[in-house]
């Protein structure tokens, strides 16, 4: 049995970091074991312009612990009001490695984003012409679209009908929940990459609404059936290329989560790693692993990947289950069996 799995310094390349008190507690978080993360522009308001990318860029920094090495790969926030010179001036600094699209309304900070896809053809076309990825947020937004069928929905009536028009523009579709989504995914060409979260691997619907509503587990893409997690745990544990960790790790407090109205997220920054290694080692998958957390990610990205290791051993891990924020406790995403495997 194996009993200590060593891998190349893991990446997500999709994580919230929030500002202020949120940013302070939640960024020990990640930066003890991922090497960089693709940073999140939906704070309010928006980091639209390479300035605000800058300035956010600074205050993360600022708040990291002493000795870490983490780096953040900052975004910048679509809206219809995007300058494309901005994005290639930003993209061409080295400062932003992504922008970011999220339809109108989609989620969380979503109320900037885009809704006449005509009023942001000049910066994809401007971003497909100097290889700077588009992260999407694949759901549909119409009040007529059942929010178990918005992904799939996107796929067919947005994320096609854009890649058609502007070719050569390299796509993330993000935190993938559906078999649609992974089948379209790997029908496609090196220029598409999909992240799949960490919860989306463990959870389906059920888990939200079975035997009472369990907030903590409600995110965006909300999760599916079980089959559709079914066939994201075969593309994440495939060792394809063409899918990479994002947990889109979305820290809210339990005040903002346990409402009538509660927020969207899941926060599995804390034990993420924990509980992959669960799900690579059920599939018999382990040597999958390092591919899916350290290598497919910056081979999207067209970065290198990390030069450290981390080590994992089999044995129990000690995870809190909340941490502490000035704004209040969040809770760390509870995967819902005993974790075995340990990041020392
Ligand atoms: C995210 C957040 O809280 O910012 N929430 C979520 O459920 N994933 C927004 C997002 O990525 O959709
Ligand atoms: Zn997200």
């Amino acid at each position: 049995m194996t009993t200590t799995l060593t891998l190349r310094r893991p990446d997500d390349w999709h994580l919230h970091l929030r500002d202020g008190a949120m940013l302070r507690a939640v960024l020990p978080e990640t930066a003890r074991h991922f090497g960089r993360a693709i940073i999140m522009p939906n704070l309010v308001p928006p980091v639209v312009t390479a300035a605000q990318a800058m300035a956010y860029r600074e205050r993360i920094c600022a708040a990291l612990p002493e000795g870490t090495g983490f780096t953040p790969l900052m975004t910048l926030y679509l809206t219809e009001d995007t300058n494309p010179e901005d994005v290639a001036a930003a993209h061409a600094s080295g400062l932003v490695h992504a922008v970011k699209l999220y339809p109108a309304g989609a989620t969380t900070n979503s109320a900037s984003g885009v809704s006449n896809f005509d009023n942001v053809r000049a910066t994809l076309e401007r971003m497909a012409g100097i290889g700077l990825p588009l992260c999407v947020h694949g759901e549909v937004t119409d009040s007529d679209i059942d929010i178990f069928d918005r992904e799939a929905v996107f796929i067919d009536r947005v994320l096609d009908p854009i890649r058609r028009a502007t070719p050569g523009l390299r796509v993330v579709m993000e935190h993938i929940t559906t078999s649609d989504a992974v089948e379209y995914a790997r029908a496609q060409g090196d220029d598409l990459g999909a992240t799949i979260t960490t919860h989306h691997l463990v959870i389906n619907r059920n888990h939200i609404l079975a035997g009472g509503i369990r907030p903590h587990y409600y995110c965006l893409p909300v999760a599916k059936r079980e089959q559709h997690r079914q066939a994201l745990v075969t593309a994440a544990t495939s060792g394809s290329a063409r899918f990479f960790l994002g947990t889109d790790s979305a820290p809210h407090t339990d005040a903002n989560k346990l409402l009538p109205c509660g927020c969207a997220g899941c926060f599995t920054a804390t034990n993420t790693l924990s509980i992959l290694a669960q799900v690579f080692e059920e599939q018999n998958a382990l040597e999958h692993l390092e591919r899916f957390t350290s290598l497919n990610g910056p081979g999207f990205y067209r970065l290198p990947a990390n030069t450290d290791t981390i080590t994992l051993e089999k044995s129990a891990p000690d995870y809190p289950d909340h941490i502490e924020t000035d704004d209040g406790p969040v809770t760390v995403f509870d995967p819902g069996f005993a974790l075995t495997w340990k990041v020392l």
